[in-house]
């Protein structure tokens, strides 16, 4: 149902991209701007859901009627997703988390020496959406879904329905937001353009246009889904 409301249901959204830290003033981030997790948050406070957005590093005013957590680090924003999922009937997973963070963390400057530079050694980084997939799949059995829907989002330069769709089955979510990345499209851009792939239905092909008309789409297709 189109503009189908999501009055009493409490959703969280996470937005941006995380910055895993070198030392006190370098990191290693990406170019998430945070602008479609913030139109998913506005849209979900206008259908009437009760909104946690956790966000990420993004230069943006906070959504009105939304709670704003907000994160640097893909370890801080797996804290704030996690705590929030507790109780929350539907997780949209729109920000760009770190896949790896430096294992150490210089606690003062690196200086620039005649040497050449130490390497940077990193380690994985939790891949939050599949957790949350994982421990869904175990407390169902116990009988209690966590969350009803959930939903990732995922970037692709290549093969993006074939990297999509193996993506959907790993992370166990319903719903997964495959875009192409590259030639000015979703980055920082007011516009995207996508296919939401359905872990028990045919694919939606979202046409180029407004990040506000994606997040609509999204809604509906979760609201479907919402008993
Ligand atoms: O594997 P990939 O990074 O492409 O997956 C993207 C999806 O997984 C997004 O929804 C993102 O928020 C989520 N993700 C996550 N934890 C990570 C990496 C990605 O929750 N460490």
């Amino acid at each position: 149902k189109p503009g189908a409301g999501l009055a009493g249901r409490r959703v969280v959204v996470s937005a941006g991209g995380t910055r895993e830290a070198i030392d006190p003033v370098r990191f290693i981030g990406n170019r998430s701007s945070g602008l479609q997790g913030y139109a998913l948050a506005r849209a979900a406070v206008a259908r009437g859901a009760e909104v946690t957005l956790v966000a990420a590093n993004v230069g943006l005013a906070d959504p009105a009627g939304a709670r704003v957590v907000r994160v640097e680090s893909a370890i801080q924003l797996r804290e704030a997703v996690l705590a929030a999922a507790e109780d929350a009937d539907v997780v949209v997973m729109a920000a760009a988390v770190a896949d790896f963070r430096p294992v150490r963390q210089a606690t003062t400057k690196i200086k620039k020496t005649s040497d050449d530079p130490e390497p940077i050694y990193l380690v994985k980084n939790p891949d939050i959406l599949a957790e949350l997939g994982e421990v869904r799949r175990e407390r169902r059995q116990g009988g209690k879904p966590y969350p009803d829907v959930l939903v990732g989002f995922a970037a692709e330069t290549d093969d993006v329905l074939a990297n999509g769709q193996a993506k959907l089955a790993r992370k166990g979510c319903d719903l997964l937001v495959v875009n192409q990345v590259g030639e000015n499209l979703a980055f920082g851009t007011p516009d995207n353009a996508a296919t939401v792939l359905i872990a028990d239905g045919d694919p939606v092909e979202i046409p180029r246009g407004p990040k506000e008309d994606l997040a609509g789409i999204v809604w509906d297709l979760v609201a479907t889904r919402l008993v």
